[in-house]
């Protein structure tokens, strides 16, 4: 279905994000027929250059990021026939008035300024929007993580923002909301009779959240090396997961229904302390190893620095203080260079209370919900069985497997396309509201400073594998152990 006529502002259009995520998307939305004939795509950067540059600028994007079975010339060219730029510079006057021209016929339409830069410049942005008279009623803004690196720091991000555009006109980008399978988690639980009755403390022993990575930082250990895993994955993408799993039923999915429910987990968090945030939490940094077959550096060597003490790979107990989630630990690990690409949520159920079997039956595990979010999109409900066959009562674990490609076979979208035009749509319920993002970092805070003020540094772990003994000791103490796909 066609969104309404908009006017899209890209600031910082020549980065990263834009090449690799926004282009792509808005391409294609274009394709799908979803972007009407008259919607403008602005990029504005501070470099010099013309519209034209900047097309086949766009251009080589959408051919590095869209296999060529998903475009078309013809395709391709109708939607950079409706992108334009103008060279602006963020943090001065130069180009302001320019893009107001630019923009200065259309001044009811729906604006959409997205701001990819790095959060010090969110607020002097805003501010020239305001002083241009660029902020119309209808206009929105989008802003990417770090939302700050700290709790003060966040608010400070969050006021400054907040002077130009109300917090029904701030769109805080979290991608992992618009995964395809975060978003199944809320049908799965809502749509679905069957595990509302037993999702709870009486029948959950435990939850695992992981997000592995087999990249390593890449070409951003300037940017990562300032932040870390626990500010870039833990304090947005997997709060994210675990206020999805653990939140109450929203009434509706009305942005603030949602977002209240999630506020409400976070708050329950049990803090983490300095006391004991040594027993709660493990950092991790990753030595040369082996990934995908070949050696890769270390760390330090990708960063060029004889020393840091950034973690690339953290796991931490969670607990959740209320009615529903008294005693079951949510266990957390996610990191850079680790064995498999995946990440996966495990609902591990509680054992059953009596065994009718004999000692032939063989162990009876629990069962296990996993929902694995990618790669392999897939929900899987492990049971025991009987063995099949006449040599008596023997059990066995099997899996009933639901494979979102199997079933489907379509591609998932990107989930910065479902998020770009919930922008237009002005849906903010996968967008996180400004007292989700303080409360997360409220939560975080401590541990931060509990790691700042240990004089031990991060753990060591070879590339390739599932990052420090560490980790495993964590979960170990708590009597569980990280799940393996059997
Ligand atoms: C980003 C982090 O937010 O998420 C990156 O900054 C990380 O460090 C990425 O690699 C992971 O996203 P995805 O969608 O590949 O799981």
């Amino acid at each position: 279905i066609a969104v309404d006529p908009f006017d899209l502002v890209v600031v910082g259009a020549t980065g990263d994000l834009a090449r690799r995520k926004l282009l792509p998307a808005l391409f294609y939305r274009c394709a799908a027929g979803q972007m009407p004939a008259e919607a403008r795509i602005f990029g504005v950067a501070r470099r010099a250059m013309t519209a034209d540059a900047f097309r086949a600028m766009a251009h080589e994007a959408i051919a590095a990021h869209v296999p060529p079975s998903d475009r078309d010339e013809a395709g391709v060219d109708t939607f950079l026939g409706r992108v334009g730029y103008v060279a602006v510079k963020a943090d001065a006057d130069d180009g302001w008035a320019d893009l107001a021209r630019a923009l200065a016929d259309q001044p009811g339409r729906i604006r959409v300024f997205y701001l990819a830069t790095g959060p010090d410049l969110f607020g002097p942005i805003c501010d020239q929007l305001a002083r241009h008279g660029l902020a119309t009623p209808g206009s929105r803004v989008v802003v990417e993580k770090p939302i700050g690196k700290s709790l003060d720091s966040a608010r400070a991000v969050n006021d400054a923002i907040g002077r130009t555009f109300p917090e029904d006109r701030v769109y805080r980008i979290d991608h992992y909301l618009g995964k395809e399978t975060v978003q199944n988690l809320m049908a799965l639980r809502f749509a679905n009779a069957l595990f509302e009755p037993v999702w709870n403390a009486a029948h959950i022993d435990h939850v695992q959240i992981t997000v592995a990575e087999t990249l390593g930082v890449e070409g951003r250990a300037g940017y990562y090396d300032t932040a870390g895993a626990l500010r870039d994955m833990v304090q947005n993408h997997m709060l994210q997961l675990l206020c999805l799993t653990a939140m109450e039923p929203p009434t509706s999915l009305a942005a603030d229904a949602v977002r209240d429910e999630k506020l409400k987990v976070l708050k329950a968090l049990v803090p983490i302390t300095e006391e004991n945030a040594a027993d709660r939490t493990v950092r991790g940094q990753y030595r040369a190893g082996a990934s995908a077959g070949g050696p890769v550096p270390g760390y330090l060597e990708e960063l060029g620095k004889p020393a840091s003490n950034t973690e690339t790979f953290v796991a931490l107990r969670a607990d959740i203080a209320n009615w529903r989630w008294a005693g079951v630990p949510f266990f957390l690990r996610t990191g850079k260079r680790l064995p498999a690409r995946v990440s996966e949520i495990v609902v591990a159920f509680r054992p059953i209370p009596h065994s009718v079997f004999d000692d032939t039956a063989g162990p009876i595990s629990a069962n296990k919900l996993v929902i694995r979010l990618q790669p392999d999109e897939s929900v899987k409900l492990w049971l025991m069985i009987k063995d099949p066959g006449p040599g008596g009562m023997r059990l066995q674990q099997q899996a009933l497997n639901m494979s979102f490609a199997e079933a489907f076979g379509v591609r998932n979208p990107d989930a910065y396309e479902r998020l770009l035009m919930d922008v237009v749509r002005g849906n903010q319920t996968l967008f996180m509201r400004r007292d989700e993002v303080e409360a997360a970092w409220t939560w975080i805070d401590p541990t931060l400073q509990a790691w700042s003020a240990s004089s031990e540094p991060p753990k060591p772990y070879t590339a390739g594998t599932w990052g420090p003994s560490a980790s495993i000791a964590l979960i170990e103490r708590a009597g569980r152990t990280w799940h393996e796909d059997e």
